[in-house]
């Protein structure tokens, strides 16, 4: 450490345990400086522990997201002649959502400036999935970013290390200190690339249920609040949906099989919960963006949704009539009993993904482009005993026992409730605008 700093981090560390209100200077001063390394690790470990306990208000949200935007670049579309407008996903099982939505948006008018990330633990990440596209790149100059928006009007890549840097470093300490749960350092990690990244519009896809990252539908609509001021505070036309994690989404899990699902999305097929949110998150975003007149339904029945995907993966290197990969191996797992599927446990599901090499543990690892899980019934559906629930994928067999043991018990059968229906959480749990 060199130079007279501004603060001491102990004295910014100690209102905080104390319960005080940090001032907009530590604020700034205590960002900047941890992103320069005059803050050491633990110092920042102490600090982020204390606001988990003791929270924030939204005043210190604000300045401490903004603080986040300025450690790094904030992009710039303006040279744009359509309305910018991205969608974020807080992650879920079977989450391919953004793959067949981009390209729709932008087929009926949007520029979707999509700056996505690599999956963590359980929930799969969107660069990942679009990697199993042969010969498709996921690093972009910001140039190269442009040329690809104008050119097609949606782009997917990864977020350069001049965005928010500030995010990189405490993401990863909060990783690894028990601070990520959090509701003002997620909605600041979040929000303060999304602010960067440039976007006029922004609808957030906030997960809940058992397969989510807020599994409480309360704390996931306040997390949803709290992000959508953040964006409105910083001129970003901001609204969230709640949506259901209590079931994985579609009938695939993985990289490649979630690719395959969503082209058949774009082709006018799919599974009727996919297409359902692909829409309502499409017609959410035109709206937000002030695009009127368009119907979603239309540009993935005409075409013009998919012709727009196959642009976006070619722009990028990828070849989009190339056969996806298909992992060398596949186990089935059958039902036990006769019945009523009841529930499907969406985190033993993505654990499981995980488990067969869909996924990393580690920040860096490489992942299975075809492995992950096929389902082949949801709840709600009647199975017989011996009828095949899921199909395992890996190239490495020796994952299948550790896949399996998370699996068991992760479907229920039995009876058909006296109601004719089974329980589960609406796929649009709640609505917040402002
Ligand atoms: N995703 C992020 O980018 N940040 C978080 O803190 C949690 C999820």
């Amino acid at each position: 450490m060199s130079g007279v700093e501004a603060f001491s981090a102990v004295e910014v560390i100690a209102a905080k345990r104390d319960r005080h209100e940090l001032s907009d200077p530590q604020i700034d001063w205590i960002i900047d400086a941890y992103t320069r390394g005059a803050v050491a690790d633990e110092q920042m470990s102490a600090l982020l522990m204390a606001i988990l306990l003791n929270g924030m208000n939204s005043h210190e949200i604000s300045r401490w997201t903004d603080a986040m935007i300025k450690s790094g670049e904030r992009m710039n579309w303006s040279m744009l002649d359509r309305p910018t407008v991205d969608k974020h996903s807080t992650g879920g099982v079977g989450d391919k959502i953004t793959l067949p939505l981009a390209p729709l948006v932008a087929a009926c008018g949007g520029a979707v400036p999509q700056l996505s990330g690599r999956g963590l633990g359980h929930t799969g990440g969107t660069l990942d999935k679009l990697e199993s596209i042969p010969g498709w790149r996921a690093s972009l100059s910001n140039d190269e970013m442009l040329a690809v928006l104008k050119d097609c009007g949606a782009v997917i890549c990864a977020a350069g290390a001049g965005l928010a840097p500030a995010d990189k470093k405490l993401y990863a300490l909060r990783d690894v200190t028990a601070t990520v749960e959090a509701i003002p350092l997620i909605a600041s990690s979040i929000m303060s690339k999304k602010i960067a990244e440039g976007t006029a519009a922004l609808v957030l896809d906030v997960k809940t249920g058992g397969g989510a990252f807020m599994s409480d539908p309360d704390r996931a609509r306040e997390l949803a609040r709290t992000m959508v001021n953040l964006g409105k505070r910083a001129g970003v036309n901001t609204r969230a949906l709640v949506t259901a994690m209590d079931v994985p989404l579609g009938l695939t899990a993985g990289n490649a099989l979630e690719v395959r699902e969503s082209v058949e999305v774009l082709a006018g097929g799919g599974p009727a919960d996919i297409v359902e949110l692909t829409l309502i998150l499409a017609r959410e975003m035109l709206d937000a963006a002030g695009i009127r007149g368009k119907d979603p339904e239309t540009a993935l029945r005409d075409g013009s949704a998919m012709d727009t995907w196959r642009r976006m993966i070619k722009a990028q290197g990828g070849d989009p009539d190339a056969a996806l990969p298909v992992a060398k191996e596949s186990v089935v797992v059958s039902a036990e009993a006769s019945g009523t599927m009841l529930s499907m446990d969406a985190m033993k599901v993505g654990v499981a993904t995980w488990r067969l090499g869909a996924g990393r543990s580690r920040q860096g690892e490489t992942v299975q482009a075809g492995a992950g899980i096929e389902i082949h019934n949801k709840p709600g559906e009647e199975v017989t005993k011996g009828s095949p629930i899921y199909t395992l994928h890996t190239d490495t067999p020796e994952r299948f026992a550790r896949a399996l043991e998370i699996l068991t018990n992760s479907v229920v059968i039995g009876p058909m409730p006296a109601s004719g229906k089974v329980e589960r959480l609406p796929l649009i749990v709640d609505r917040i605008v402002d």
